[in-house]
């Protein structure tokens, strides 16, 4: 790994976790994102878009690959996928989901099947998936290890896990922010303030690359392998 990419984990490592007052649930994940569906897009399309892009790229989808896209949200990402793969997108919110089936009636994206899913604990059986991705997921669910856990056992052996994330920030003025809106995580739907070493430190993953992607690479996007 190139030296100012250890650089970036390690200024992350020693931030420490924090207690928030009204952390993420489950109920409050869903209420949030039920709530957001309508005006998502025009909140977040833009600048989300460069690190989906990269995200899909970085796992290279070909003809017959089994892709899981977690937290596919709105589909934002879903036109982006090989026309051949089988990509499954799963999601906890009806309405998010909901607007996911649109974009893949109108662009007759019949290679993509979506499920309403905890992400946390799916139905899909061990090493089922050749790629899995994760965009702006990991600091939205109550239980990040969880989620991870979960990827990492419906992906196949060697398979590659693509993350994209907003985590927190070296800078300790912008981090003082980021942890004082962190406390406010379950109304915010996501958290602020999650420290990038929960993943990159996650069992079973082995990091090739982490690229700083959107808006003055405020966002991460974590190119992994699965190792079991
Ligand atoms: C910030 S949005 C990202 C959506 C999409 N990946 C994108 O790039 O635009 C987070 C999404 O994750 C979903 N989500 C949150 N917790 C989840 C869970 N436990 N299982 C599945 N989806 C979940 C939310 O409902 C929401 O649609």
């Amino acid at each position: 790994m190139p030296a100012n990419e250890s650089t970036l984990i390690a200024s992350r490592e020693t931030l420490p976790i924090r207690h928030h007052r009204q952390p993420l649930t489950h109920a409050s994940v869903v209420t949030a994102y039920q709530r957001l569906a309508p005006v998502y897009d025009w909140m977040f399309g833009a600048c989300f878009r460069a690190g989906q892009r990269k995200a899909v790229e970085s796992l290279a989808s070909g003809p017959g690959d089994r892709i899981l896209e977690v937290g596919v949200g709105t589909g934002l990402a879903l036109r982006h996928w090989h026309r051949e793969s089988k990509v499954t997108g799963i999601d906890i919110s009806e309405r998010m989901l909901h607007r996911a089936m649109k974009v893949r009636h109108r662009h007759g994206l019949h290679n993509v099947d979506l499920r309403l899913m905890d992400a946390q604990s799916t139905g899909f059986p061990d090493n089922h998936f050749d790629k899995v991705a994760a965009m702006y997921v990991v600091s939205v669910v109550p239980n990040p290890p969880a989620l991870l856990r979960e990827m990492r056992r419906i992906c196949k052996p060697g398979g590659k896990i693509a993350i994209v994330n907003h985590f927190a920030h070296p800078n300790p003025t912008v981090n003082r922010m980021e942890q004082r809106l962190a406390n406010y995580a379950g109304l915010l739907g996501f958290n602020t303030a999650l420290p990038i070493d929960q993943v990159t430190k996650s069992e079973g993953l082995r990091v090739h690359r982490l690229q700083p992607v959107n808006w003055g690479g405020y966002w991460t996007l974590i190119e992994a392998e699965n190792i079991k």
